[in-house]
């Protein structure tokens, strides 16, 4: 184990800056450095570096931590090969006291798995009947290389090996290599190693040559291998994953033979459902997640359940179907890997899916059905944060089920960003749905506005022009409804007047640990997609008009409740006969309609 003193001073020893522009070059820009992601693809850098807090954060993928954990993801280290290797580096002499008997234990965990993969690996090139398989299947040299597929050898030689490699029996029987009774786990099984983010290995999947069962065996969980918190080749999927999406399927052949025929960005399952924690896991990584499961009962109930999960965490879903053949792997033997590509191009949003499941397994035309449906539907969208996601969600059921928005709507406990009391709704625009809505949307559209103006050519006139209505409104940021907003427009409002030039970055880096406000940011800003429509000339005489609703209609419900406030305690002074208090209230509340009367004007 190294000392924590040790790990503090080895910290100190490599500033992030230096350390990380071993790797790229870093453009200095005011405190901070910037430049394009390590870790995802990207064209315009979102990758800053900061030296006065020893981090780096990429506001596009979300990577973020400290200079060890950059080491370990550039370098595939554990933390102590992190330590060893940056010690080195600023020539800091690392002596391991006490060795961490938890530590030690995966270790050699992960030593035995090594070694048996590259025996495996060995003994598939050895063996002519898994070759022959291999090619078969489809599974070309390179893959085999990239996977490190294997075979296990009937011969029961495992054991052996492995001790000759100084790995203890106790070890063996732990990595569930060999069963009780030095029982072979795997013998005369094609080997699939299961690797983690780092590159170890951290169990594997064994399949038989025949129609015999089991069809698969899989490693037992140990304290290295939890099977709901890995996906198999999500080392590699993730550094092909040009456009942000990541593929998934239920199995290991499928995820091999997908990667074999060129799409790489292919992760697995491993029997069993996607769960909260990959969901997490792959978010990460991934922008979007493509479900390719089996076409049979079970793939499907997967599929919603993977969806559902990955929903939750906010991330965009969609689902493959490819009819009636079984799945990805048979359907490239049968229509080629570019029928493949289309299928995947044409993934069904997870949303109408999940609908459209639901709808095949009742009558649609019953209400008591379609009431079920709707529940169901708003347990699961209600689990996401972002308004415009739970309208459009609205929107396709109530199209989908013919009911009414607005009755949809009702089933919601959460109503932000769902247009309560527009009409039918099932044309609506959103725009004007939001801009329907009370102070809470109003708030959100004004720092909305700002956010998107900073680093623009608007940018002082919108800032100017928010500052002016408020000051003639009296609208105080600390009245805000929510306070998130409040705190980011004072942040606006301070920098500006600073003449910070860099507002956003600022902001970012002011919140580079706060999850859920880098959320709310990057929520408010007007998504990539729509790039080409924010660079068209902007309105801004039409955005100074919107903004003064904004702040009038602000203003508006916030005197209303003082005013409906002041009526309360004035039944209140009534009841009482306090004639004193009475005649207070009653001045201050027509002093208040006043003020409602103007703004109203
Ligand atoms: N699985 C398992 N144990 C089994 C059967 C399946 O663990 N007895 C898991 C494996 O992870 C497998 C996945 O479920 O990869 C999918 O199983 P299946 O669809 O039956 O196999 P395929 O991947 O289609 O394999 P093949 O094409 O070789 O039949
Ligand atoms: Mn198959």
């Amino acid at each position: 184990m190294i000392s924590p003193d040790k790990i503090d001073a080895v910290k100190n020893a490599n500033d992030i800056a230096e350390v990380i522009g071993g790797y790229m070059t870093l453009k200095r820009t005011g405190a901070n450095f910037k430049a394009p992601c390590p870790f995802h693809q990207e064209k315009t850098p979102s990758f800053v570096v900061s030296p006065g807090k020893q981090i780096y954060r990429c506001f596009g993928c979300g990577e973020g931590g400290n200079v060890f954990t950059f080491v370990q993801r550039m370098e595939n280290f554990s933390f102590v090969e992190a330590v060893k290797h940056l010690a080195k580096r600023a020539g800091i002499e690392i002596e391991e006291s006490r060795p961490d008997p938890a530590f030690t234990e995966k270790e050699s965990l992960l030593a035995a798995n090594r070694e048996t993969m590259n025996y495996f690996h060995e003994k598939f090139k050895a063996s002519e009947k898994a070759i022959a398989y291999a090619k078969d299947r489809g599974i070309d040299e390179a893959t085999i290389e990239d996977f490190k597929i294997g075979y296990s050898p009937t011969d029961v030689s495992i054991s052996v090996y492995l001790k000759s490699k100084g790995i203890s029996e106790e070890t063996i029987l732990k990595a569930g290599i060999v069963g009780q009774g030095s029982y072979d786990m795997f013998r005369g099984r094609f080997m699939f190693p299961i690797l983690n983010l780092y590159n170890d290995v951290i169990g594997f999947g064994g399949r038989v040559f025949d129609d015999s069962l089991p069809k698969y065996i899989n490693s037992k969980e140990t304290p290295v291998y939890i099977k709901g918190r890995n996906l198999y080749n999500l080392n590699n999927a993730r550094k092909n994953a040009q456009d942000g999406a990541i593929i998934i399927v239920e199995g290991y052949m499928d995820c091999v033979t997908v990667y074999a025929a060129g799409i790489k960005n292919t992760a697995a399952t491993l029997g069993t459902a996607l769960t909260p924690d990959q969901a997490k896991l792959l978010k990460r990584y991934a922008e979007r997640v493509v479900l390719m499961y089996d076409m049979d009962e079970a793939g499907r109930a997967g599929a919603v359940r993977a969806g559902d999960n990955l929903f939750a965490e906010g991330i965009e879903t969609a689902v493959v179907s490819f009819g009636d053949v079984k799945d990805p792997d048979d359907y490239i033997k049968k229509f080629g890997v570019a029928a493949l590509r289309e299928k995947i191009r044409e993934a069904e949003p997870f949303m109408e899916y999940r609908i459209d499941r639901l709808a095949k397994q009742g009558d649609i035309n019953n209400a008591y059905y379609k009431e079920k449906v709707i529940k169901e539907m708003a347990e699961l969208i209600e689990k996401t944060d972002s308004p415009v996601v739970r309208d459009n969600a609205v929107k396709m059921i109530s199209k989908k089920l013919f009911v009414g928005y607005d009755v949809v709507a009702r089933y919601f406990k959460v109503k932000d960003g769902l247009a309560a009391q527009v009409g039918p709704g099932i044309d609506m625009d959103d725009n004007l749905a939001l801009k329907n809505k009370g102070a809470d949307a109003a708030e959100k559209m004004i720092l909305s506005m700002a956010l998107n103006a900073l680093g623009t050519e608007n940018e002082a006139v919108i800032l100017k022009h928010i500052q002016e209505r408020r000051e003639m409104q009296g609208m105080k940021y600390e009245d805000f409804k929510n306070q998130v907003y409040a705190e980011l427009m004072i942040k606006i409002k301070t920098y500006f007047k600073e003449g910070e030039r860099e507002i956003l970055k600022r902001i970012e880096m002011d919140y580079v640990d706060n999850e859920d406000i880098n959320r709310i940011i990057s929520e408010l800003l007007v998504p990539k997609i729509s790039e080409g429509t924010q660079k068209k000339k902007v309105h801004t005489e039409d955005m100074m008009q919107e903004i003064t609703d904004y702040v009038t209609r602000i203003q508006k419900e916030k005197t209303a409740l003082e005013i409906e406030d002041l009526k309360q305690k004035i039944n209140a002074a009534e009841a009482e006969k306090n004639t004193e208090l009475l005649k207070e209230l009653l001045a201050r509340k027509s002093k208040l309609q006043k003020v409602m009367q103007s703004i109203a004007d």
